[in-house]
C-alpha cells in the first residue's frame, strides 16, 4: 500500500505528465498553422507518449491501493517565435520533468518504498532518453537556421516518428 505522503506525490506527477501531454498538443496545433505538418506530428506522437506516461503512474496508483486523482491542467502556452524556440522549450521542460521524477525517487528512497523506487527506474531512463533525443532535433534546428530546403527536410524527417506503447 502507498503511503500518503507517496501517493500525493505521484499523483502531482500524473499531473505533470497530463500537463505535458496538453504543452506537445499545443505544439502540435501552433505547426499545423505554420504549415509543417511532420513536426506537428512529431508533437502529437510525443503527445500520445506522455498521455501513455500519465496512464502509467495512475496504473500504478491504483495497484498499490492508492486513489488517482485528476486534478485540474493548466493550460500551456500556444504561441512560439520558430521551430528553435519549441525546441529550446522542450528540453527545458523535459529537463524540469527529470527534476521532478528524481525528487520522486528521492522520496521513494526516503519513505523505504522498495516498489515505487523500482517502478521509478523506467521513468529515470525515459528522461534520459527523452532529452537525448529532444538535444538532438534541437541541434539540427540549430544547424540549419532559417535555410528554407534544411527546414523542408527536417520537417519530413520528423513526420516518420510514430508512437508505439512500450511494452509493460
Ligand atoms: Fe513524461 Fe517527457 O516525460
Amino acid at each position: 500500500m502507498l503511503n500518503e505522503k507517496m501517493e500525493k506525490a505521484l499523483n502531482e506527477q500524473v499531473n505533470a505528465e497530463l500537463y505535458s501531454s496538453y504543452f506537445y498538443l499545443s505544439m502540435s496545433s501552433y505547426f499545423e498553422s505554420i504549415s509543417l505538418p511532420g513536426c506537428a506530428s512529431w508533437m502529437k506522437a510525443q503527445a500520445q507518449e506522455e498521455l501513455f506516461h500519465g496512464i502509467k503512474m495512475y496504473d500504478y496508483i491504483n495497484e498499490r491501493g492508492g486513489r488517482a486523482i485528476m486534478a485540474a491542467i493548466d493550460q500551456p502556452p500556444s504561441e512560439w517565435n520558430s521551430p528553435l524556440h519549441v525546441f529550446e522549450e522542450i528540453l527545458a521542460h523535459e529537463q524540469k520533468v527529470t527534476g521532478l521524477i528524481n525528487d520522486l525517487a528521492n522520496l521513494a528512497q526516503d519513505e523505504r518504498d522498495h516498489a515505487s523506487s523500482i517502478f521509478l527506474q523506467w521513468f529515470i531512463s525515459e528522461q534520459v532518453e527523452e532529452e537525448a533525443s529532444v538535444g538532438e532535433v534541437l541541434d539540427k534546428f540549430k544547424l540549419i537556421k532559417e535555410d528554407k530546403g534544411g527546414l523542408f527536410a527536417m520537417d519530413q524527417d520528423l513526420g516518420k516518428r510514430v508512437f508505439t506503447p512500450p511494452a509493460k
